[in-house]
């Protein structure tokens, strides 16, 4: 099913609005936090929470994909989280396994590239032949980027990285002269992707817990009280506004950034005056 076809006319103009602001992040980063929490509040089991979890990974999938976000990284199990009691890994793996069997059509229909990062080799067997599956069949679609961190934490990804160099430099490839960030960063499971302008977190903790440590030094930050399974579109939205209105210094000071802010206005006036001389 088109998710172009089967959005309401409403949703439709809210997102042609704010596409209208410009300045959308390029990559989004999500901490899913608060299933457990959603449902006991509602004396529901945490697998109830969960499964609410994976209807607000649906939309925001699609809600992203619409409006044009490029790529979208969800952390979706920390390895932090192998240390949940067994049951409660069981359930999140057997949904996973469910998620990526039933939506891997609708994904590819859609033109979503789906990938994974994180230690792949400590997930099931079956989680791990349909992530290969799904990385294959959308390894060439243009749209959306959708990344499950799986298994994933941002201190294994930097370490990793550390050994990687370290065996390249003794193999003679690289020499410790050439390293420098943009290096580091090529050894990291993120590597190809921009670095998360925007990551947004639910239930109100205000903390990175070992999500893509390096990549957010200078990622925006949104931290919102709604439980993950109450985080629908319309919050989505929200978001995305707040972090249009924000300003990005990148050490730089106020006054520099208006500046350069102002010049961009001016090119793209200029843009689209050239493009009306030109007919286009
Ligand atoms: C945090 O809630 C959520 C997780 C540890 C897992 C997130 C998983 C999903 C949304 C479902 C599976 C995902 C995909 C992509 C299919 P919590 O359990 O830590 O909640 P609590 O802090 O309230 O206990």
């Amino acid at each position: 099913m088109s998710w172009v076809k089967e959005q309401s006319p409403e949703d439709k103009i809210i997102q042609e609005e704010i596409i209208k602001e410009g300045n959308l992040p390029r990559h989004i980063a999500v901490i899913m936090d608060g299933n457990g929490r959603w449902a006991i509040e509602r004396g529901l089991t945490r697998t109830e929470g969960h499964q609410e979890g994976i209807e607000s990974v649906r939309d925001i999938v699609k809600a992203s994909s619409q409006i044009g976000i490029k790529y979208l990284t969800l952390y979706a199990f920390s390895i932090e989280n192998w240390k949940r009691p067994i049951t409660e890994v069981g359930v999140l793996m057997k949904l996973l396994e469910h998620y990526l069997r039933q939506e891997l059509n609708e994904l590819h229909e859609n033109n979503v590239k789906l990938q994974s990062i994180g230690k792949s080799s400590s997930l099931p067997k079956v989680v791990q032949k349909l992530l290969h599956e799904a990385n294959e069949t959308t390894k060439d679609n243009t749209g959306l980027t959708l990344t499950l961190a799986l298994s994933y934490s941002g201190r294994w990804d930097i370490v990793r990285a550390v050994q990687m160099i370290a065996l390249d430099v003794r193999r003679g490839k690289v020499s410790p002269e050439d390293i420098n960030e943009d290096l580091f960063s090529s050894y990291l499971q993120t590597t190809g992707m921009p670095y998360p302008d925007f990551l947004i977190r639910t239930s109100g903790e205000m903390r990175l817990s070992n999500f893509l440590l390096w990549e957010m030094a200078y990622g925006e930050m949104y931290i919102t009280d709604k439980y993950w399974p109450e985080f629908r579109r319309n919050d989505l939205y929200d978001a995305l506004i707040n972090f249009m209105n924000r300003e990005r210094r990148f050490g730089k000071t106020s006054a520099q950034v208006a500046s350069e802010k102002d010049t961009k206005q001016k090119d793209t006036y200029l843009q689209r005056v050239v493009n009306a001389i030109k007919g286009k």
